[in-house]
């Protein structure tokens, strides 16, 4: 399945562009700004929302780095590789910069994300060309921040000021002129109190805030009329929200869900990424009562040792993950798992590992993440005993990857036959051909006229292929009649 939790990958400014498509200013003198993304799902929402706040200053999106005024990296590090990426990159704008330079043209270059969070000034110690330095919680200052760069400053900015951040985007995300896709990302809730021992988020993000139910059903309302037909809401630790509902009560997230459900339009919401000690009996319930809430979570184990687990200090164990899949899958049944794994977290043994195999294997995944563990620096994990050799690492990665695919592709290849409803996106790679989603998350190929992108048809499967699915329209059907229907076996 293509989305990823979190990712080494990068998406490029086209998270971005699609926002400025229809600018009204299009000439040439405007200022370009050039914006990649790295890390997870919260980075390309916050992408979006660094592309808000420099469209009133002038900026439109551009897909060409040698055009742009200013180039954004917003940045990832979960892990070595990640944040490693970010200086070859710089290396590769230094140079883009010194060509702009001969024409006499300028060029800023900012660092935003969780790097520019974790590693602060080093950043531009490090790469000189870096102009400014701005946290994950800071992005509503960047129209200041950029002038502060203009006077000639090198501006590092990693104040922590996430309700600040959560008003300031609200507004701008009012603006009419932005043009989403029929699937989009909400932030609900960012932070993370978890301290789970290999990882960063909680120094990258700070602890856990919630926006409030008036802020999300306002930017979900929008969302709605503008297009949107899917909201993946988007958390680090989604399902520990708790935000404030208008009467001051607090609201969970099973509850947030019941009232998004009741957004016209809104046919479809997903949430991401849960924690398995935050799955309260309201979302479950969320998930056998609400039709527009799709039968896929991802639900991160990372192990199924019980040993690791409290290494990990995931505060929770093996069989404790197993009674919630199983109380999930009873209010859920044709819901399908995800998760994330790391391997060779120190004082990983063989058997450790069998019993993350193992836990696999009873589970059933539809799909799954998986990851060398990384030593992060200032995380516990980094100074643990028990590092593990590499090859080691590798060499399990390899088989849990191998049983995880056998896994997915049985999951795929049980949707042959079966008709349901497809969230038709974007155009496919040959003509005539669009793609859309399957409830479970899937990619779905068929034949259909570029007008039905942005609505919900019903689709019969039809061939099941490595990393889609293809089907076709199912004829006579009308988009709102079918709108989610129980997905039903064809046979
Ligand atoms: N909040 C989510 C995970 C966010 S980070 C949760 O609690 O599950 C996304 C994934 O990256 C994690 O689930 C984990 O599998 C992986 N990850 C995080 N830190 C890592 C590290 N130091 N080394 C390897 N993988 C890591
Ligand atoms: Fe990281 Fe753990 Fe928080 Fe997830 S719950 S973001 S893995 S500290
Ligand atoms: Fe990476 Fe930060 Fe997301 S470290 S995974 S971009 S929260």
């Amino acid at each position: 399945m293509t989305s990823r939790p979190e990712a080494d990958q990068e998406t490029t400014a086209s998270a971005v562009s699609q926002l400025d498509d229809n600018a009204t200013d299009l000439s040439s003198n405007k200022r370009k700004v050039f914006v990649r993304t790295y890390g997870c799902q919260m980075n390309v929402y916050d992408s979006e929302r660094m592309a808000d706040v420099l469209s009133p200053e002038g900026y439109q999106a551009t897909e060409d780095m040698e055009d742009a005024d200013l180039v954004i990296l917003n940045t990832c590090h979960i892990r070595e590789k990640a944040a490693e990426k970010v200086y070859s990159e710089l290396g590769r704008i230094r140079k883009v910069k010194e060509q702009r330079a001969k024409s006499g043209k300028d060029m800023m270059v900012g660092v935003a994300g969780c790097v520019a969070q974790a590693e602060g000034e080093e950043i531009s110690r490090r790469a000189p060309i870096v102009d400014l330095v701005v946290g994950p919680q800071s992005y509503q200052k960047l129209p200041s921040l950029l002038d502060e760069v203009r006077k000639g400053k090198k501006v590092v900015e990693t104040e922590f000021d996430i309700d600040a951040k959560f008003a300031h985007l609200s507004e701008r995300a009012a603006n009419p002129v932005l043009k989403r896709p029929p699937a989009a990302f909400l932030t609900v809730q960012e932070g993370c109190d978890k301290f789970c021992t290999f990882c960063v988020v909680p120094y990258t993000r700070g602890g856990e805030v919630s926006r409030t139910v008036d802020q999300i059903v306002n930017e979900a309302e929008r969302m709605a009329a503008s297009g949107v037909r899917e909201v993946t809401l988007l958390g680090q630790n989604v399902n520990a929200y708790h935000g404030e509902a208008p009467d001051g009560s607090t609201w969970g997230l099973g509850r947030l869900l019941r009232r998004l459900s009741e957004i016209k339009g809104l046919d479809r919401l997903r949430y991401t990424t849960s924690h398995p000690r935050d799955m309260d009996d309201d979302l479950i319930a969320a998930h056998r009562d609400l039709k527009s809430v799709m039968p896929y979570l991802h639900l991160p184990v990372q192990s199924g040792s019980d040993k690791i687990l409290k290494a990990m200090n995931r505060r929770h164990t093996r069989d404790e993950y197993f009674q919630l899949i199983d109380r999930i899958r009873e209010a859920a049944p044709d819901l399908a798992l995800s998760g994330d794994f790391i391997v060779g977290f120190p004082g990983e043994t063989d058997q450790d590992f069998e019993d993350t195999m193992d836990l696999i294997r009873r589970v059933q995944y539809g799909s799954a993440f998986s990851f060398k563990y990384s030593q992060r620096p200032g995380t516990p994990g980094a100074t643990m005993d028990g590092q593990v050799p590499e090859d080691v690492k590798s060499e399990r990665l390899a088989k849990l990857q191998a049983l995880v695919s056998e896994q997915q592709q049985a999951f795929n290849a049980s949707r042959l036959g079966m008709s349901f409803d497809v969230l038709l996106e974007k155009k496919g790679r040959n003509a005539g051909q669009l793609v859309g989603k399957s409830p479970w998350l899937q990619p779905v190929q068929l034949d259909a006229p570029e007008s039905l992108i942005g609505s919900i048809q019903a689709v019969e499967i039809v061939k099941i292929g490595s990393n889609s699915l293809f089907g076709q329209l199912i004829d006579g059907q009308d988009d709102k009649d079918i709108s989610g229907a129980i997905p039903t076996p064809a046979a």
